[in-house]
């Protein structure tokens, strides 16, 4: 016997919550290709000539997946967000990594949970696209952690509030 359906209104209300969770979701793509380009560029001094060269790699897949997200939310009927989470500035290289790192753990977090909640809705297509970021988006991570010396950051739901563990 076929589950009883959900009324259109339920399903309405989901369908919009998750348009909205992309549309954050493409707050956090615009603030990550804005900080990338400027920290690609500004990051100067030998040792960290390597990581501003991946930075520049993470600033044009940033607006890739910013493509593929706002897709998604017309495709949901929706209209795309057009306004950057807010975007830190600091002298110091390592803290600008820093940044950039706490940004890509929050991304990873919240694409987690946009995976399941994409399935949840049967919208398997949807959950499909966003895995395939949130594989580029862990490479971002470990680009990161590698350049800072440390751990990769463990952010999944059972390690939730744990603070990153220094290597050295
Ligand atoms: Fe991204
Ligand atoms: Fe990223």
């Amino acid at each position: 016997m076929a589950e009883p359906k959900p009324t259109a209104t339920e399903n309405e209300i989901s369908r919009d919550r998750l348009a909205e969770l992309l549309n954050e979701d493409l707050s956090r793509e615009y603030q990550a290709i804005i900080a990338y380009v400027v920290y690609s560029q500004v990051l100067s001094g030998a040792q960290y000539m390597d990581i501003a060269a991946q930075l520049e790699l993470h600033a044009k897949q940033e607006l890739d997946h910013a493509l593929i997200i706002s897709r998604q939310i017309d495709y949901l009927g929706k209209m795309p967000a057009v306004t950057p989470q807010p975007v830190r500035t600091s002298k110091d290289p390592k803290a600008m990594l820093r940044f950039d790192l706490e940004n890509e753990n929050e991304t990873i977090r919240n694409y987690r949970d946009r995976i399941r909640q994409c399935e949840a809705l049967g919208e398997y297509a949807m959950a499909e696209q966003i895995r395939q970021i949130l594989t580029q988006e862990q490479d971002h991570q470990i680009d990161l952690a590698t350049a800072l010396g440390i751990e990769v950051p463990d952010v999944s739901d059972a390690s939730r509030g744990r603070a990153l563990r220094k290597r050295r």
